[in-house]
């Protein structure tokens, strides 16, 4: 995929109990952007974000990923394209070891296994964890579960990273720890925070969700700073 492009062209999502958590979501997030997504609980961040990789697919409207129209179809491969780090990384980790955790991607790509060993042993270095890869789990700190999360979607090697809340939960080393390593990675990034501090270190443009419309959508100084804005978007 040359393109590392996310676009919503008014996208709708009606959840089967009937909650409309998306209203009609339109937006462009080009290659190399680093987005914050921004809005109260329930505003519906998680929910678009999941129509990022198929996990959720609109009841109206369009996802398209760099150039790819989200379809059940082409899930599988827009997959491979969207690293998605959920907001729990215990829904991420379920193998014996973190090593095999970080392996699992790559081996489920049919790699060789000397490629895979190349691609958990650079995600585990990445993200500080490699004294640790053969522990499991649940003998890690909350930082460290979540730094595996993030090193198990790292070693596929996705052009767009899409995180949920990431430093929730964190202290504030393995919160540095993260914002410098999220900082080092080239690609396309989209953020779900409630960490308006992170937003405006990594990311230059934040958009405001607002019960499942995007109510604000620019420069995330201006945007932070905007007193309208933010009262309109539930903040203050
Ligand atoms: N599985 C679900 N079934 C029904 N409603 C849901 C489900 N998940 C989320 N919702 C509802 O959708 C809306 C948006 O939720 P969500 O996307 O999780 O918001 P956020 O991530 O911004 O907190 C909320 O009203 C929430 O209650
Ligand atoms: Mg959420």
């Amino acid at each position: 995929m040359s393109h590392h492009f996310i676009k919503f062209t008014d996208v709708t999502y009606r959840y089967p109990d009937g909650t409309e958590a998306l209203k009609g979501v339109s937006l462009t997030i080009t290659h190399g952007e680093r987005v914050a997504l921004l809005g109260l609980n329930g505003s519906g961040k998680s929910t678009l974000i999941l129509h990022t990789n198929g996990l959720l697919l609109p009841t109206s409207g369009e996802v398209n990923i760099g150039g790819i129209p989200v379809t059940k179809k082409t899930a599988p491969e827009v997959r491979r394209a969207v690293g998605m780090v959920f907001q729990n990384p215990d829904d991420m980790l379920f193998m014996p070891t973190i090593y095999d955790d970080v392996a699992f991607g790559p081996r489920n790509m049919h790699l060789p296994e000397d490629e895979v060993r190349h691609r958990v042993d650079d995600a585990l270095n990445a993200v500080g964890l490699h004294d640790v890869a053969d522990k499991a789990a649940f003998q890690l700190s909350g930082g460290q579960r979540r730094s595996a999360a993030i090193a198990s979607v790292l070693s596929m090697g996705p052009d767009i990273l899409v995180l949920d809340e990431p430093s929730a939960n964190l202290d504030i080393c393995a919160r540095n720890n993260l914002i410098n390593l999220l900082d080092s990675f080239r690609h396309t990034i989209l953020l779900v925070t409630h960490d308006l501090d992170m937003a405006r270190q990594l990311c230059p443009r934040s958009i405001i969700m607002h019960e499942g419309r995007v109510c604000a959508d620019g420069l995330t100084q201006t945007l932070l700073s905007d007193t309208d804005i933010m009262r309109d978007a539930g903040f203050m």
